[in-house]
């Protein structure tokens, strides 16, 4: 079976992480989100994937040069300019060549589900379009759908204002659907799948959904991208496991690394201490330093303390300096 995978949009959360590296290509567990996320597929039965890319696709081009990654053939459609969701899977299916029923995945999503039994649960409705679904405490920041009891989609709601959600059941950002979706979106033009076709799917009793419990998460902000990481390495993934401190970073033997990763060729120097946190290839945490719930790609100086920071490539904490929850440098306002 085939899939494309959407890996085009800004990552604008995760700023200013995404300004040098795009959202997919970040690690989880010092693998590229992407990586995890293909290998999930290829343990699914996906064969052949096509990454919809927009923004920044000299990055995916240059990590998988062979065009393999996880065993599975990588191809590659660079839309013009971005069509958003329903409009960059058009474009890539028909770049792909794509004619019969196919996966479509979030690119910022890591999950365990069985992608197999997902085409089982579309096969057996005749389903035009079917979605993956997990329950979450608070629905408002997703798909949300009303379910009838044979797993049908009465409605799709793309991020209802808080309390008028039709249940907890949000998309979770794997789809199985039927060439003839391909037709319901204009050619070229830049559409929403959540917003313009899965409620024109639902209108027409095609779109179905399928609930599970499986370990599932969407990276694409600062608080559940550090979290991915660090369930990586509590081992809550099925089939994915990670050390901490990888082989090639250099980490001083009286600093302290609690529930945090050190990437390749990052430095953590004498007696400082990491918790809960991301310390991302290339970074430098300085002597005495305290990092705690920090992403960091750029430099920490000695006796500095962050707390809850998101340092992107060029961020800078100066020597002793003391902050918090600061984004440096600052996101781009969109
Ligand atoms: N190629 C391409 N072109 N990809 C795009 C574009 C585009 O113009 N716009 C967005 N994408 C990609 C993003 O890179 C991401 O992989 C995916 O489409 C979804 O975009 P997000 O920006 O991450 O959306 P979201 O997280 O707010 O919401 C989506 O995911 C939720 C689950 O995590 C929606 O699908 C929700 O319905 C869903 O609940
Ligand atoms: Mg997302």
């Amino acid at each position: 079976m085939r899939a494309v995978v959407l890996v085009g949009g800004f990552g604008t959360r995760l700023q200013p992480l995404t300004l040098s590296t795009p959202k997919p290509m970040l690690p989880v567990g010092h693998v590229p989100i992407i990586e995890r996320l293909v290998a999930n597929l290829a343990r699914s039965g996906v064969s052949d994937v096509t990454f919809a890319l927009g923004f920044k696709p000299e990055p995916f081009i240059e990590a998988f040069p062979t065009g393999e990654c996880a065993g599975v053939a990588l191809h590659y459609a660079v839309e013009p300019s971005p069509l958003d969701t329903a409009g960059a899977i058009r474009f890539a299916a028909e770049a792909a060549g794509i004619d019969d029923t196919f996966v479509v995945v979030n690119g910022d999503v890591l999950t365990d589900l069985d992608v197999a039994q997902l085409v089982r649960f579309h096969r057996d409705r005749g389903a035009e379009a079917t979605l993956h679904l997990i329950p979450v405490a608070d629905p408002s920041s997703f798909g949300v759908v009303g379910l009838d009891a044979d797993g049908r989609v009465e409605r799709f709601v793309e991020k209802p204002a808080p309390g008028t959600a039709p249940s907890n059941l949000v998309n979770a950002g794997t789809y199985i659907l039927e060439p003839s979706v391909l037709q319901r979106i204009p050619s070229g033009e830049k559409v929403s799948i959540e917003r313009v076709t899965f409620p024109a799917i639902a209108a027409s009793r095609g779109l179905f959904g399928m609930a599970t419990d499986d370990y599932w998460i969407d990276t694409g902000q600062p608080e559940l991208y550090l979290q991915a990481n660090l369930d990586v390495l509590a081992g809550l993934r099925r089939n994915d496991r990670s050390v901490a401190v990888h082989a090639d970073a250099s980490v001083d033997g009286t600093a302290v690394i609690d529930h945090a990763l050190i990437g390749p060729g990052a430095i953590v120097g004498k007696d400082a201490v990491v918790r809960r946190s991301v310390v991302l290839p290339g970074a430098v945490i300085g002597d005495r330093a305290t990092v705690t719930d920090s992403m960091v790609m750029g430099r920490i100086g000695n006796d500095a303390v962050a707390a809850a920071c998101v340092i992107g490539a060029s961020g800078v904490v100066a020597a002793g300096e003391d902050v918090q929850a600061e984004r440096r440098p600052q996101p781009i306002a969109k």
